[in-house]
């Protein structure tokens, strides 16, 4: 600000000195003070001898200063030579303080009162200016009071491109007053109410030219859609029976295209580097009638005691790879024809304390005794 009177302004609205109202000057002569100087301000022991025709701190009466810039002039506090218009403004409170300007350089009141320059213009004659004379002046007329934008250069501003206010989208940039895209991606597709930039050879929404989208399992090669697997799922499997139906699979994991396309892998099996394997510590062994390929833990699978094939008799169980007896008749009998029979030799009747040894019928067997 090269106002001087601004910061008497601030001060004013703030509560400070306020610029005097114009007064009719009483210049009757004190005793006791000189002829330049006849009025007495002070006390007669005191005096404090002045003029109050021309006193800025005493004009007009010995309660008038005149404010900032004001001088006294015949016991009226005015706007000086340099200062030469006035304003009275309104503080809001229903009081009003007047201040001096120079309309031809304030930028508070550049030419008139009230009227502030923006920031970025100045105050020259009389009027709010850009600084720079080949800057283009950019007035927002949708606030209050109207922004004043400087444009440097209108030819290369991004928010300024050519014409004021046209604002160039997100990735372009003004050359020769024209919002532009970059070299990397050339062409202006339009976008809602704007427009985005897109290399047409590359992209899957606009390959080709602006809004021709690829098929989900294409990529944009050249400017051509062309047939492809994006992600893991790098392999192309035509789906039999639908001409042109392809899907993308990941046959290194996929238990669908297990290797290669629809090989599927088997129920209980999971695809493992291309191939289909048992998960761990289980077995791919075949089972039932007619055969499958089932995961087993040969530890414990009935159907693959201890390997596959190795079907347990219906009355074992597997258990730590062999058929067994169950846990509660541990005790193992071979029948003639080769058969396991399973007792409790501890309660069993027909088999108390021994293979067979049959209790007679009123008896029972007790910890491995026939008793009565
Ligand atoms: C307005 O001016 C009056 C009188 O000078 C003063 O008392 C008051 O504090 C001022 N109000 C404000 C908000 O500055
Ligand atoms: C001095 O002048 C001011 C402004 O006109 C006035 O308000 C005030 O009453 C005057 N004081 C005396 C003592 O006459
Ligand atoms: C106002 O300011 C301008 C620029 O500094 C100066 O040339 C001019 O003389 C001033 N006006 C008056 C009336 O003093
Ligand atoms: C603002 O108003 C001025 C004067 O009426 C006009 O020349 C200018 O084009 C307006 N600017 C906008 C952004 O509307
Ligand atoms: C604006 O920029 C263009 C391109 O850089 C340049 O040729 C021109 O001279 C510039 N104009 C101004 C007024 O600076
Ligand atoms: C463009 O569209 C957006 C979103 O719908 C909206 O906010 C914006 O005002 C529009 N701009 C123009 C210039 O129409």
């Amino acid at each position: 600000m090269n106002d001087l009177m601004v910061n008497f302004f601030v001060a004013g609205l703030l509560g400070g000195a306020l610029v005097a109202a114009q007064v009719t000057p009483a210049l009757t002569p004190d005793l006791g003070c000189s002829p330049t100087e006849p009025n007495n301000c002070g006390t007669p022991s005191a005096p404090i001898c002045v003029d109050l025709g021309s006193n800025e701190d005493y004009c007009g009466n010995c309660t008038t200063k005149c404010g900032g810039s004001q001088v006294c002039v015949q016991g009226e506090c005015v706007c000086s030579k340099n200062w030469p218009n006035s304003c009275t403004y309104s503080n809001f409170t229903g009081s009003s303080i007047t201040v001096c300007h120079n309309f031809t350089r304030s930028e508070v009141a550049c030419g008139r009162c009230l009227n502030t320059c923006s920031s970025n213009t100045e105050c020259i004659l009389g009027e709010c200016k850009c600084s720079s004379p080949t800057a283009t002046r950019c007035d927002d007329n949708t606030t209050s009071p109207t922004s004043t934008y400087c444009v440097k250069n209108i030819t290369t501003s991004d928010e300024h491109c050519g014409r004021c206010f046209n604002t160039c989208p997100t990735g372009q940039s003004c050359t020769n007053g024209v919002c532009v895209c970059p070299t990397t991606k050339p062409k202006q597709c339009p976008w809602g109410n704007t427009s985005t930039c897109v290399n047409t050879d590359t992209s899957e929404n606009h390959c080709g030219d602006c809004w021709k989208r690829c098929n989900y399992d294409e990529k944009c090669v050249a400017g051509v859609c062309t047939k492809s697997c994006l992600g893991d799922a790098t392999e192309l499997c035509p789906v039999p029976g639908l001409t042109g139906v392809t899907l993308c699979a990941n046959i290194k994991k996929d238990a669908f295209h297990c290797g290669k396309c629809f090989n599927v892998c088997p129920r209980s099996q999971i695809c493992k580097d291309g191939s289909c394997q048992c998960s761990r510590g289980k077995t791919a062994c075949p089972v039932g009638s007619p055969s499958s390929i089932r995961c087993v833990d040969t530890r414990t699978s009935d159907v693959a005691c201890g390997g596959c094939g190795k079907v347990c008799p219906s009355n074992l169980d597997c258990r730590d790879s062999q058929c067994k007896c169950p846990r509660d008749r541990p005790n193992e009998c071979p029948t003639k024809t080769g058969q396991v029979l399973c007792f409790n030799f501890k309660s069993d009747k027909s088999a108390c304390g021994g293979c067979f040894n049959q209790c007679a019928a009123s008896q029972k067997c007790r910890d491995g005794k026939c008793v009565n």
